[in-house]
């Protein structure tokens, strides 16, 4: 019997759209045969791939009362997840993350969404999944950088609540991991999967109280001010950094907790050092790649910026953050 066979046999029908890297395991878990499989990378992430799930849905005779199963990393879940909440006005989705990403961020809180013109998550929708499924054993295949990518949102995840001690024991893991040579614990004799689930729940309980994002889940921004500038400085020329998305956020919580402690807020001396020292140890970068000058373009232009003011998350201990309006002119040189 497949793993999913309790789960799935609620549904009168259940299709299958996976990223075409995981598509064997997509298979044996589902017990489905024929899954619709995408190209899981930023470019695909459009409406014209959402059509192209619709359109499969329509040909396979999907009704109202199909369950739409996802199985891949982020791209994969925000695309099904995105298609099933306009296909016939709305179906049930549920998703299965096979990136560490996915497991502890992307594959839980119900925002879903597509590229538009080179914009990120311009288009999407907030719909909850019935239900994330995590097998831990399928980050076995997932490439390094997409691991350390995932880790740092971990990580992120534990500075903002460390329950039992999380955040220590996740470092301690990956940088024994890391000084034996690899950068993945083995999933099935460590407490990795435990982790996992721990900072899913913590995700889960943030998002249950603010589905919206209008108190609790800015929370989950930590690093990202500085993440979103960092992703928008490299891919504004030619030969500047590669970083992960999640590498930017390592190196953003840092420069959170350096703000923190220059604004007086800080609960914990010398946080800013620790976590620097912490992220590097698990092989994540803690240092901007360029001075904080060069980024404050992007930072006036964010989101969550207004009239010279920005939201930021401080960390202020490992294990607590608060959201604070500074004015964007604290962040100059
Ligand atoms: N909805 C949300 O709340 C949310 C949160 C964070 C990120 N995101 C989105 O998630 C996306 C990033 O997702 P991601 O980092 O999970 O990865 P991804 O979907 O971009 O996949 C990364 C790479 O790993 C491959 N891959 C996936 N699982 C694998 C496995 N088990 N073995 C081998 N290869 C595997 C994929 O084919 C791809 O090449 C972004 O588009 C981002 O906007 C969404
Ligand atoms: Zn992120």
């Amino acid at each position: 019997m497949h793993a999913l066979a309790p789960e799935l046999k609620k549904f009168r029908q259940v299709f299958v759209v996976c990223d075409r890297n995981v598509e064997a395991f997509a298979r044996e878990i589902s017990g489905v045969d024929e899954p619709f499989c995408i190209t899981a990378d930023e470019a695909h992430k459009t409406m014209d791939t959402v059509m192209d799930i619709c359109r499969a849905l329509l040909s396979a005779g999907a009704g109202r009362e199909a369950l739409l199963l996802a199985v891949g990393g982020g791209v994969t879940t925000d695309l099904a997840g995105f298609a099933a909440s306009i296909y016939k006005r709305g179906i049930r989705y549920a998703n299965v993350p096979t990136t560490l990403l996915g497991q502890v961020d992307a594959g839980i809180g119900g925002k879903t969404g597509v590229n538009l013109d080179g914009f990120k998550n311009e288009v999407g929708t907030i719909r909850q999944p019935e239900f994330t499924a995590v097998f831990p054993e399928v980050l076995e295949s997932l490439p390094e950088k997409e691991l350390r990518s995932g880790l740092a949102e971990m990580l992120k995840t534990f500075v903002i609540k460390n329950p039992a001690h999380a955040y220590e024991r996740t470092v301690a893991l990956f940088a024994a991991a890391r000084a034996n040579g690899g950068l993945c614990p083995a999933v099935g004799d460590s407490e990795l999967p435990e982790l996992i689930r721990a900072a899913a729940g913590i995700k889960q309980a943030i998002v249950d109280k603010d589905e919206f994002e209008k108190g609790g889940r800015r929370k989950l921004n930590l690093g990202h001010s500085w993440a979103h500038a960092i992703e928008w400085w490299q891919s504004a020329a030619p030969g500047r950094t590669d970083l992960s998305h999640g590498e930017a956020v390592a190196i953003g919580i840092v420069q959170a907790a350096r703000l923190a402690e220059k604004l007086g807020l800080a609960e914990e001396p010398g946080l800013p050092a620790r976590l620097s020292e912490e992220l590097q140890l698990c092989g994540l970068p803690s240092e901007l790649p360029c001075p904080q000058g060069e980024l404050l373009p992007a930072m006036r232009n964010d989101k969550k910026a207004e009239s010279g003011r920005i939201r930021l998350v401080l960390p202020v201990k490992v294990g607590k953050v608060i959201v604070k309006q500074v004015n964007i002119n604290i962040l100059e040189p």
